[in-house]
Parts: C-alpha cells; structure tokens; sequence
C-alpha cells in the first residue's frame, strides 16, 4: 500500500508526529522533496528528535528510510544529523540515499542569504540553508548529485568549471566576496564521500521491489502546499512541490500506486517567513496562541505568524492533493480559547473568492469570511478516544471536516507520540 502524507497549510502542521505513527506500520519511508529548509519534530519516551533531512521513520530499525531523487541534500547537515543520532545510540543502518538526489553545496547558502539581503523589503523570508540556489542549479543543469561524490575525476572537472566559470564571477563581481578554491572544495566533498557512501544507491530497483512485495511505503511530505512552487503563493513558496505530484516524481513512484493521501493540518494557521495570509492574526489572540503552542521556527527559530484555520486553504489542498482523509494536530493549543473562527471564503473588493487566487496581490488583500465557534474550555491533553473530547470540540473538528470536505481521522491532542485520538480506521492495511 502506498500513502502519501502532504502538509495543507504552511508547514509545520505536525507532519513529524503522523509519520511517526504511521510508521510503525512502514516498510519504507521516502522522503522526496524539500531539504534541510524541513524541521520536523517526533517525541518518543527516548526524547526529542528535530529530523531536517532524515526521514521520520528512522527511528524504526525495520523501516528502510530513503532520501528519495526530489530531495536537496547538504551532506555537512546529513553527517550531523547521523552524528547526533549515534550519539543517542541510533545506528542509521536502515538510512539510503538515492544517488540521484543534488547536493546543496557550500555556496548555496550563501547565495541564498546574498540574493534575500539583496531584495531588500521584498524578500522571500527563506530558511537561508540554500534550498532555492540547489534547485535552481539541478534545472540548470550545474547541479551536483550525490551519486558523484563516488566519481573523483568528474567531480573535479565539473567543479572547476562551475565554481570558476559559474558561482565566482557571481560572489566577486555581484557581491564582493571571496571566490571559492574549487580543489579546497574537492578535498572537502571527497570527505563526506567517503561518510556518505555505504548509504548511497540507487533507489529505482529498490522502490520498485518494494512495489512488487505490496509493502507498505509512505511518502514524507515535507513544507506543505501552499509553500507549493506552482499552486502556493508564489514567489513567497519554496523551490519545490510538496503538493501529491512532487512525491511522485521525487521518489519515482507512478500515480497508479497509490492508496491515499493523507493530509496534515494544524486546527489553526501558523506560516514562517513573507507572503500573503489572510486570517494572520495580528492581535493578543495571536500572541496568545503562539506562546500556548511555543510557535518558533524549528530551523530557525523564528516566531512564527499565527491565524486562524483557513478552511478555504485547506479545502484548496484537499482537492489539489485528492486528499483522502485528514489529521488535525494541534487541537489542544486551542483549549483556552472562548472564541474560534474559521475563515471560509475571500472577498476581494466585493467579489468572492472561495480558495487562495493565483494573483498575489489580490490574495494579499483578499478580507478573510469568517464564521465562529465557541470554544470547549478545557484541557483535551488525555483524550485518546473520539467520545473523550468534548462535543464543543467534537463539532468543531466535525465543521473542518465538512468545510475541507475529508474526514479527519486523526486529532492531536500534545505532542507527544501516544496524544493522538484515533476514529477507528486503519490508514495502512
Ligand atoms: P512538521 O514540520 O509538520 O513536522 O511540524 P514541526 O515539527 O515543525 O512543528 C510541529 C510542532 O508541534 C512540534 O513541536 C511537535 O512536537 C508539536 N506537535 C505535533 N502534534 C502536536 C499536537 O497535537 N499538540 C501539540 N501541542 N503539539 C504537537
Ligand atoms: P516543514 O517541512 C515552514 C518556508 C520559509 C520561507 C519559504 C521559502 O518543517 O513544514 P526556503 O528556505 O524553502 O527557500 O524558504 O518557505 N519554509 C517552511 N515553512 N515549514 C517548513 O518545512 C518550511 N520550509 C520552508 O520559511 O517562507
Ligand atoms: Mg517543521
């Protein structure tokens, strides 16, 4: 069976946490877009665990996690993130990397910062690890793979041109910095080759068995579609799809394969960086649930914004994605709270909108439609079944549900892995 597992928001939904569940029951876990820009967080009684670029079923020995063809690696950040894990006693044995996947390379980075202080008050508000650079690169077609780190001799050759005839000229003239030594860079990559390598394959006939066994394979989804490059709110996005589509062909799964998507969603809106977001709060309400939810970046540490659920965004994604079935987390931020509200719709000028329109700037300034709900007022910390929440609650997990037009089948009630309330379905047979 294979599930794709998208964010429907923003980002930062709560995706580690499903993952993690859902990956008791994986045999593969893939993810397949995205970079170290992805932070996402599974709390298990061993503590926890921020992965960027490990896949969130690493911590089940029996899972194979794959870094998939879609993904941009940067292989200090990987060799960290494997260095921190043996440290907590967790020898990644299960751990592959598609030889397809790029490489985030040391200028990267810094050309991201570069071009972001350049914008000036437009800025994108990336994460600064490179993730735009890299992939802008791979559709150049000066991109490096990871699969050429095991070929010295053509790593050299490409390195000289691309670091000499391609990034320098850029770094000197455009920005005044230091050139790059492209053999300083060779020795330096030859390094993480030699880490790197029992991990590095390729993945095609592996996938591929795993498809023939009828395993059960789930598809990380990493940022979330509205971050999305074609359907979020661009150029506010990230660099690559984590909408359905991108999972496909980040991994090398066809569409006929697949079971079910499965969306993530916060019971709120939290969005990290610039761009339009129509129920941002920007009063005490806001405040009051960023500092209840502990709403900092977790690459970055930036505050994040916060509004209220956007039905007419998630609703968007559902249809986009052919979302199957939803996961709510979050829910239990919203305990406090007297008042809820759930924008449905945009107005823009007298016209209505009832999902996110290409047009920035008409998004930007499209009026949230809301209606309201009143809170339940109590701590839903200990629910575990549906008829342990309180029917204030109930309904107004029942109102997305109806408003998006999926079930939500999973509600996270705290963060950690056993806060769940379950409805009863089995995702993976
Ligand atoms: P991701 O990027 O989608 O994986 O999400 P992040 O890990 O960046 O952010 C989600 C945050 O919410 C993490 O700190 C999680 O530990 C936490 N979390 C996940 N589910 C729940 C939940 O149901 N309730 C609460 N209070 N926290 C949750
Ligand atoms: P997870 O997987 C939230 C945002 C950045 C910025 C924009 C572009 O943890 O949900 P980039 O560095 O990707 O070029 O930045 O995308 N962004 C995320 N926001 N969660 C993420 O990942 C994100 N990954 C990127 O804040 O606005
Ligand atoms: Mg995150």
């Amino acid at each position: 069976m294979v599930i794709i597992l998208v964010g429907g928001q923003w980002g930062d939904e709560g995706k580690g946490k499903v993952i993690d569940y859902l990956a008791e029951k994986a045999d593969v876990v893939i993810r397949s877009q995205g970079g170290n820009n992805a932070g996402h967080t599974v709390i298990t009684e061993h503590g926890e665990f921020k992965f960027q670029l490990m896949p969130s079923g690493i911590l089940y020995p029996e899972c194979v996690c794959i870094i998939g063809n879609g993904v941009v690696v940067d292989p200090k950040v990987l060799l960290r993130e494997i260095s921190q894990l043996r440290e907590r006693g967790i020898e990644p044995k299960n751990l592959i990397i598609s030889e397809r996947a790029h490489m985030v390379m040391s200028y990267h980075p810094l050309l991201d910062q570069l071009e972001e202080e350049a914008r000036g008050d437009d800025r994108l508000g990336t994460t600064w690890r490179g993730i735009g650079p890299a992939y802008a690169d791979k559709v150049r077609r000066i991109g490096f793979r990871i699969g050429d780190l095991q070929k010295e001799a053509f790593m050299r050759k490409k390195l000289a041109f691309v670091v000499d005839q391609v990034k320098n000229p850029i770094l000197t003239k455009l920005y005044g910095k230091d050139a790059y030594d492209w053999s300083n860079m060779l020795d330096e990559y030859m390094g993480y080759a030699k880490q790197l390598d029992p991990y590095i394959k390729d993945t095609f006939p592996i996938i591929q068995d795993a498809l023939d066994r009828k395993a059960n394979i789930l598809l990380e989804g990493a940022q979330a579609t509205m971050l999305d490059l074609d359907f979020g709110t661009y150029p506010y996005v990230t660099s690559s799809n984590p909408t359905a589509g991108g999972a496909l062909t980040g991994s090398g799964i066809p569409p006929t394969k697949v079971d079910l998507t499965i969306g993530v969603f916060k019971a709120y809106t939290s969005r990290v960086g610039y761009g339009p977001f129509p129920s941002e709060l920007l009063d005490e309400v806001g405040d009051q649930i960023r500092e209840r939810g502990h709403e900092f970046g977790t690459v970055t540490g930036r505050p994040r914004r916060i509004g209220w659920f956007d039905s007419a965004v998630a609703r968007y994604s559902a249809r986009l994605n052919g979302i199957g079935c939803a996961a709510l987390m979050r829910l239990d931020i919203l305990d406090e709270q007297p008042l809820l509200k759930i924008c449905t719709g945009y107005d823009f000028r007298g016209k209505k909108f009832d999902h996110p329109v290409a047009n920035i700037s008409h998004y930007k300034h499209s009026m949230p439609i809301y209606e309201e709900m009143p809170g339940w007022g109590s701590d839903i910390g200990a629910a575990r079944e549906w008829s342990d929440l309180p029917q204030r609650c109930r309904d107004y997990v029942e109102r997305i549900g109806e408003l998006i037009g999926v079930p939500i089948e999973l509600v996270g009630t705290g963060p950690r892995r056993d806060q769940f309330v379950t409805r009863g379905r089995e995702l993976f047979d």
